[in-house]
């Protein structure tokens, strides 16, 4: 067995999805497991000129690559199958591809009224922390105790283990700074985001190849705590950058890069191929700031910015990419 794995750095929305989907092209893969979180994530994915806005489905599935929700994940059944719907009406052909694992934890209706009710951590409320609080208190409801979803279930030991030449590439959900031991405590959510939730769902260490870190050229936060400093730039970062969630549509708090978590997601994660996307947006508001140790630091252009990005990561070996948020890879 072989496998990549594909973690945000940040705070999530780093554009993960757009690296999958670019990944998924090579054809070398022959599945894509989701392995945290449940409809809180929200991947934007471009595919034959379309937008899509998947919460659960991993993008294998636009390249036919079976693709699966593994046992880290917390599936809202009635929201999997609106996605299944709308994957459908837009073309995409989902017949005999998308899996749950069978011990993959439900979100139900009392945990969506739950987290409805939050106003502490500023979640989605999509139902994610109490449908996780009683996976780990052992009062949950595992997917293979759902009738409707029988279908779709799957054993993901059999699966990854008794198949030929299996390669897979894991996608991750939410971030680094999002992660519940590594995060900003409250503020996080309630799963692991590195990529070590990666083999809790069932690869062994030796298998992984790649693991691709996925970062913007500025950070954005979603949530309760305060995140993003004042000034008018901060707002421009967030309108040139189309920062608006794509699960609530709540606007993105943006600052500046911070290179400290950067620096430490990397190596927390181990990564060895590093994707900075949107470096475009910075170009749009002429602004090059990143913090390093708690100061701020000011690039005159982009590609001093880049150089200096890379210069960064240079001793580790780490492969680095600059991606424009316009381009449609
Ligand atoms: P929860 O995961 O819905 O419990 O939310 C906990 C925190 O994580 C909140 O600050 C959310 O805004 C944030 N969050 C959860 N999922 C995502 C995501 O996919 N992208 C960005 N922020 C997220
Ligand atoms: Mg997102």
């Amino acid at each position: 067995m072989q496998a990549d794995i594909i973690v945000d750095l940040q705070y999530g929305d780093c554009g993960k999805g757009k690296v999958t989907h670019h990944l998924c092209k090579s054809g070398e893969y022959t599945h894509v497991v989701r392995y945290n979180g449940g409809c809180n994530a929200g991947h934007t994915i471009y595919h034959n000129g379309k937008e899509f806005i998947t919460h659960h489905i991993p993008a294998g599935v636009f390249f036919g690559i079976k693709s699966i929700i593994g046992p880290g994940c917390v599936v809202n059944p009635k929201q999997f199958f609106k996605e299944m719907q709308m994957l459908k009406d837009g073309g995409i052909d989902t017949e005999g591809l998308i899996y749950i694992a069978k011990n993959a934890h439900i979100i139900t209706g009392d945990h969506l009224a739950e987290d409805g009710k939050d106003s502490k951590i500023g979640t989605t409320k999509r139902g994610n922390g109490p449908a996780y609080r009683d996976k780990y208190s052992r009062d949950g409801l595992r997917a293979e105790t759902v009738d409707e979803l029988s279908d779709y279930l799957i054993d993901i030991y059999d699966e990854l283990h008794n198949s030929e030449n299996v390669n897979v590439l894991f996608e991750g959900a939410q971030g680094f700074g999002l992660d519940i031991d590594w995060g900003d405590y409250p503020y996080v959510t309630s799963s692991h985001c590195t990529s070590a939730a990666a083999l809790l769902n069932g690869v062994p260490p030796q298998a992984i190849r790649k693991v691709w870190g996925v970062a913007k050229m500025y950070e954005t936060y979603v949530g309760a705590k305060k995140f993003q400093p004042d000034g008018e730039i901060f707002n421009m970062l967030r309108k040139v950058g189309k920062e608006y969630g794509a699960t609530t549509g709540r606007p993105r708090q943006c600052n500046w890069m911070d290179w400290d978590l950067v620096e430490k997601a990397i190596k927390v994660n181990g990564v060895t191929d590093l994707v900075f996307n949107k470096v475009d947006i910075l170009e749009q508001v002429n602004k090059w700031n990143a913090y390093k140790g708690g100061n701020e630091i000011k690039f005159e252009n982009g590609e001093l910015m880049q150089k200096w990005i890379t210069d960064n990561v240079a001793s580790d070996g780490v492969r680095v990419y600059f991606s424009r948020d316009k381009d449609r890879i």
